[in-house]
């Protein structure tokens, strides 16, 4: 088989940072846009030849073609071995576990994560390194770097491979390792959990939905929850993975997995319902008639973390990014662990768990996870939700409602405003930054604000500073108001608005999160001027 190159030129024109790069599929589509990214990537890595790499993707529109170039490409530029997933598909926590177990130099993880796919919608291409986690920016600045200045790429001419059944084949000198996409991902949460427990608690009657969205998560959830754990057939909902998600927006949470919202907020309504996201990293939990917050769900599965086998002898430690609610921190001050505080985003936590820092970390945005992978991970913590009912035979609500007894209730929720003028939102921040001097000691409705600033962050691990991480305002009872732009809106700016008070009467802690909140809703627009600079009355987005 002959090795082609192929002349290109750049036009990439953007860093794909940690996240990957995310596109319309129609700007994948133009000619060798796809082909510059991977051979961008490649050129930036050294010492590879012979290695294995890891291939899949969530399933979405445009993953097969994508995976056929990828394997062609990693064959000509001299590549040792490719595991690929069935049908090119592999979730994003999946794909860790593999990089991991076979110890791959690599992988490439084809998504778009939440965002809607199909013709019309988004693709994504990512690139994790050897410890399975996503590669930290050194990496993307130098694919960046590399998609700046290419001129050729190189690619194998031949036939595409049959991706449909599990096999060992090869292309060229490349070998190529078709597995099952559930298969490594089961046994490793069969070694985590206890299955027997769980099993024991669906013979019992215990009835649950998993909402698989037309994800990727269809076929573990499947797998694991109803053929290997008893679940009656149904339990999961939109099982078959599709290319446009059914249409859907695959984001787990209130407002768009609403099926699952109505079924668990509804009559005869199971014990337990969660979802996952497109490719499969991100969680939601719902009791029968009860919304958990991710940032309660953190706090809960660090309290009952010895419930689980795998953690059973104590966690190393906890960390959650600092927007998330400080519910962990109340758990992890009485378990006699750290908990660390973090920057938004997933690759903060990665450097924490290689030096064995912590052990689980999360954040509010729905994304759960431990040192099992470097990925935040959908189905691990639904599961470790099963595992925890399993053993305390009791009810979510029950569950939660105890730990606020226990620990007091972070009252929590964000406020989204999106695509808003972005030169006014960060105008809004910017002011903000220029007034934390006059907001010390400052008292509003009652309130002190005890500080104001803006969180910087030091690696514990390797010294590297992140400034500018989101304004906190906080008060002297513990309250907090954050206001941070978000780093993956795709349209003007949104800004984010994180609002937490601490309510330690039992009696109160059933109120509604924004009646609760609602004078520091108003102390936000008063400091930040939100409707002003914002033009809107109320926020796109409430969760
Ligand atoms: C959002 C979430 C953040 C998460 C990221 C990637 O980023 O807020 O927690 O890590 O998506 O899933 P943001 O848009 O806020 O920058
Ligand atoms: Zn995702």
């Amino acid at each position: 088989m002959t090795i082609k190159k192929i002349s290109t030129t750049p036009y990439q024109g953007q860093n794909p940072g940690t996240s990957g790069l995310r596109k319309k599929v129609k700007v994948f589509q133009q000619k060798n846009y796809l082909e510059n990214f991977v051979q961008s990537i490649f050129n930036s890595l050294d010492n590879y030849q012979g290695q294995t790499l890891v291939v899949g993707g969530d399933g979405r529109y445009g993953n097969i073609p994508a995976t056929q170039t990828i394997l062609k490409m990693a064959a000509a530029n001299g590549f040792g071995r490719v595991i690929v997933g069935c049908n090119a598909l592999l979730s994003t926590p999946a794909a860790s576990c593999i990089i991991r177990k076979y110890s791959a130099f690599g992988g490439i993880v084809l998504s778009a994560s939440h965002n809607p796919g199909g013709p019309d919608e988004d693709f994504g291409i990512k690139y994790n390194i050897s410890n399975g986690g996503p590669a930290p920016e050194k990496y993307t600045d130098a694919m960046y770097e590399q998609s700046k200045s290419i001129t050729e790429y190189k690619i194998l001419q031949g036939d595409d491979i049959a991706l449909d059944r599990v096999a060992e084949l090869a292309l060229g000198d490349m070998k190529i390792s078709i597995l099952d996409p559930v298969v490594d991902y089961a046994e490793l949460m069969a070694e985590i959990f206890d299955f027997d427990a769980i099993k024991t608690l669906f013979k019992s009657g215990f009835t649950m939905k998993f909402d698989a969205m037309h994800a990727i998560t269809g076929p573990y959830a499947k797998n694991i929850i109803e053929d290997v754990l008893g679940a009656p057939a149904g339990t999961v909902l939109n099982e078959k993975p599709l290319e446009d998600f059914g249409k859907g927006h695959p984001d787990p949470n209130l407002t768009y997995a609403k099926e699952l919202v109505e079924c668990l907020f509804g009559k005869n309504a199971p014990d337990f319902g969660a979802a996952s996201d497109g490719d499969g990293d991100r969680n939601m939990i719902l009791g029968n008639n009860f919304f958990v917050t991710p940032s309660d769900s953190l706090a809960v599965l660090t309290a009952n973390a010895e419930c689980v086998p795998a953690y059973k002898n104590g966690l190393s430690g906890v960390a959650r990014s600092m927007p998330t609610s400080c519910a962990v921190d109340n758990v992890a001050k009485e378990l006699g662990i750290n908990c660390f505080e973090t920057p938004t985003g997933w690759k903060f936590f990665g450097n924490l768990m290689d030096a064995h820092k912590v052990t689980l970390c999360g954040e509010e945005s729905f994304g759960t996870g431990s040192n099992h992978v470097r990925e935040k991970d959908g189905l691990w913590a639904v599961l470790f939700w099963l595992n925890i009912l399993a053993a305390k035979k009791q009810s979510v609500e029950q569950i939660v409602t105890e730990h606020w007894a226990k620990y007091g209730r972070n009252i929590y929720s964000r406020h989204d405003y999106e695509a808003v003028d972005k030169a006014k939102a960060e105008q809004l921040v910017e002011n903000l930054r220029n007034g934390f001097e006059a907001l010390k000691g400052a008292t509003f409705n009652g309130m002190k604000v005890a500080f104001a600033d803006d969180f910087s962050y030091t690696d514990s691990v390797d010294g590297s500073v992140s400034t500018k991480q989101g304004v906190r305002i906080v008060f002297e009872d513990g309250s907090r108001i954050v206001f941070r732009l978000s780093g993956t809106g795709t349209e003007g700016a949104t800004l984010r608005i994180y609002l937490e008070r601490f309510e330690p009467d039992i009696k109160k802690q059933r109120e509604d999160a924004q009646i609760s909140l609602a004078d520091l809703i108003t102390i936000a627009d008063d400091i930040a001027g939100v409707r002003k600079f914002t033009g809107r009355d109320a926020p796109t987005v409430i969760t």
